[in-house]
Formats: structure tokens, sequence, C-alpha cells
């Protein structure tokens, strides 16, 4: 039996009502508000803390990130980034900009989707030759998180395996400044690194404050370079991220309504991405609801689905948040057979007639088939058997599941045979 987390940070009567269930069609939630009814003393959070970067969001942001990465002391300015967003351009336009700035930017381009152990070392090796001082990544959550690890491994040295877990980093590491080019994974804000290691097949989660970036700058303009299957397996990725943060033991009031926000904005304007591409405020949108998921769920934690969606990652090597989407309505049902209540605010938040006091039951319902629902709008899969995962596989993704870091916050308990269970019935 698995045990959750840290019990003084479980906040389960922390409720808060949306005004308003939908965002405003293809806008980014104003005029959408949200509402905290009066909280009885007995009943008020006990202390909590969030962190979060500096944030620098909005259309043609990017050349801020050379005045970034100049406040934080760079001279050798380490840009971390990968072929795909290479060839979308953008690197290119980030290197005008520090050279600008009269910094002297070292490129570093050399790693695949899912960063794997060796990929890394590679990349702390050459930072370490080519005497550089803040990291910069620009890419999606796996650039960003390799751009964490070599930052990680530039202080504290060793091998990456050696950081899995919470709060092993000693010694203090480079700045460094993220620019996210795919609306999902909040790395850019997040104190994850998630690499592969591909002697265990699995993926490992290093999680602690060192790794929040100093930075991060956020210009929706990066979006629109993203093919569909990754705008869609991001953005299935944040709305994975608000919905596990709202119902995690380690949820509280400032998490809450980034979670909420979250969940609203990716509900009303994923669609819209995929089919009007190029339009700013779906995209803007987007970003931002990347920005809060990633807030949200960055000192909120996670739960059962990305704690089972690493192990499918780590042994597939498949886009992290299209096995979330595969994933995600299995644990809503599993967490809602538990407690519902929590599953009445994201409903609302995703514009479903969902009330205050109506069955629990109902409102988990309503949530899974609307997220099975966007996902086949947007093309995912109905089961895992359809990108590879086979029944015998299942007893060890379900044993290795029950070691990753993101259970512990799940809201409901769960034993090796019911995460089997889950697997299962996701096939
Ligand atoms: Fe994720």
């Amino acid at each position: 039996m698995v045990r959750t987390g840290p019990s003084d940070s479980v906040h389960r009567d922390t409720v808060l009502v949306l005004d308003g269930a939908t965002a405003p069609p293809g806008g980014t939630g104003s005029g959408y508000t949200v509402r905290a009814p009066e909280c009885p003393r007995e009943q008020r959070p006990r202390l909590s803390k969030f962190h979060a970067p500096e944030i620098v969001f909005g259309p043609d942001s990017l050349p801020e990130t050379a005045h970034a990465a100049l406040r934080l002391g760079a001279e050798r300015p380490f840009v971390v980034t990968d072929p795909g967003v290479t060839e979308a351009g953008w690197p290119a336009e980030l290197l005008r900009h520090l050279r600008a700035a009269g910094l002297r930017p070292q490129l570093w381009n050399e790693i695949t989707p899912n960063p794997k152990d060796h990929e890394i070392q590679a990349g702390f090796e050459r930072y370490g030759s080519s005497g550089c001082d803040v990291v910069i990544g620009i890419g999606g959550g796996s650039v960003i998180d390799a751009a964490k690890g070599v930052a990680l491994l530039a202080a504290n040295g060793g091998a990456i395996g050696d950081y899995e877990g919470i709060d092993r980093i000693s010694h203090p590491i480079p700045p460094m400044v993220m620019v996210p080019s795919t609306s999902g994974t909040g790395a850019d804000v997040s104190q994850f690194c998630i690499i592969t290691d591909t002697e265990r097949l699995t993926k490992i989660t290093i999680m602690g404050r060192a790794l929040v970036p100093d930075v991060s700058v956020i210009d929706p303009r990066l979006l629109v370079t993203m093919p569909d299957w990754l705008n869609a397996a991001t953005g299935l990725d944040a709305l994975t991220h608000g919905i596990e943060a709202f119902v995690s033991l380690a949820h509280g009031p400032l998490t809450d309504t980034h979670a909420l926000h979250a969940v609203a904005l990716v509900h009303t304007n994923l669609p819209t991405t995929m089919i009007r591409r190029t339009d700013d405020g779906p995209r803007t949108a987007m970003a931002q609801a990347a920005l809060e998921a990633g807030l949200a769920f960055t000192n909120a934690i996670l739960g059962a689905t990305h704690a089972m969606s690493h192990q499918v990652g780590g042994m597939l090597d498949l886009p992290h948040g299209l096995i979330n989407g595969v994933l995600l309505p299995h644990v809503i049902r599993f967490n809602g057979a538990d407690d519902p209540t929590r599953f009445v605010p994201i409903a609302q938040a995703m514009g479903l007639p969902a009330r205050p006091g109506m069955p629990g039951d109902e409102a988990v319902d309503m949530v899974a088939t609307e997220v099975r629902k966007l996902a086949d709008e947007v093309g995912v899969p109905t089961g895992l058997g359809a990108i590879g995962v086979r029944e015998p596989d299942v007893p060890r993704l379900a044993r290795l599941t029950l070691g990753d870091a993101c259970l512990t916050t799940n809201p409901r308990t769960a034993t090796v045979e019911q995460i089997e269970d889950l697997f299962r019935e996701a096939l």
C-alpha cells in the first residue's frame, strides 16, 4: 500500500467556486472570475509556500531573453535546444539577440525527445569545455529538462541518476533562463526535471527548489511552429497538470486558482489552435494555460496519471502528453470513486452543467467523459494498446509506478493491484 504525501500540506476543505463557467471563446479568460467562499477558521489552510520564476509573458518577448541573461551575469550563455526547434528558426533569432547584447553564446542541440541520461552527460561535458556561465533552454519540455540537467551537473558533478528524488541537489546551480516553444509542459516554471534512465527503461523524476528557473520568457509566437501532434500532446499535458494539481493532496488556495483557470483555458482554446493554427488569441491563451498549469503543479505536485505515464514514456519513448491523454479519464474515475467533491469545480471550469451540491459521481463522470471527448477531438488514441503497451508489460509498469514521486500526492491511495487494473482498463 502506498501512502500519501506530507500531511501538513493537505487542504481538502479549501473550495473555490467559479462564476461563469466558461472563458470567452478564443479569449484569454478576461471576464472570468474565481470567487472563494468565506472559510471557517478551523478549516483555514495551514502555511503553504509558492515558488515561481520571474516571468516575462507576451508576443515578441523573445528579445527579453538577452536582457534576462545579462541581469544574471552572463558573458557566455550555453543555449540548449533540439534539431526540430533549430529547424523552426527560433534559436537563430535568439542567438542574434544575444550577440546584439554583447554576449558570446554557445549552441548545443544534440538531444532527442524524452532526453536520455547519456545526452545530459554529453551536454555537461560540452558546457564545461566551453567555459559557459548561464544556461538558456529554448524548446519544449525535453529541451528544458535537458538544460536543467546540464546546469545541475555543472555545479554538482556525478551522474544525473544520482539526483533522483526530492531535494538531493546540494550546490547552487548556474542561473537558468527558459523559453518554451510548446504550450503544455510547464517545465519553464517548474521544480521538476524528468530524464530517461536508459538502463532501467524508465523516467526518473528529479525535484527540488534549485530546479526552478530564474526567468521564464514566454513568447506565444513560438507556438505556431509546433506540429499538430505536439500541440495536441502538450495541450493535454497542461490539462492533466491542472486537474491533477487541483485534486492533489498538496493543493492549496494559491494553486487552486491557477489550476482551474488553466483547465478552463485549455478546454476552450486547444481545439481552436488545431483548426486556426496562426490565430494569436487562442495561442496566447494556451501559453497562459501552460504557464498557470505549471505554476499549479510545481507547487501542488501531481498524481497517478503522471506516475503511470512516466513508466510508459520510459519504456516506449512516446510523447508524454499523449500518454497522459489516454490515462487521465481512467485516473479521474478511480480518484473520483473515493472522493468526488473536487471534481464539481473542475466540471464547472470546463463549462459543464455542474453545480455545488450535485451528486459528486455525476461530476466525475462528466469530467472523465469530457476529457476523453477532447482527446478524441485532437487525435489522441483511445487506448495504450494502440501505442504499443501489451498486457505482459502491465505488472512491471505498475511496480515502477509505485516508486514514482508523483504518486505520493495522488488523492487516493493505490495498491499495486489497483494500478495494474488501471493500466488494463486503459489498454
Ligand atoms: Fe506533464
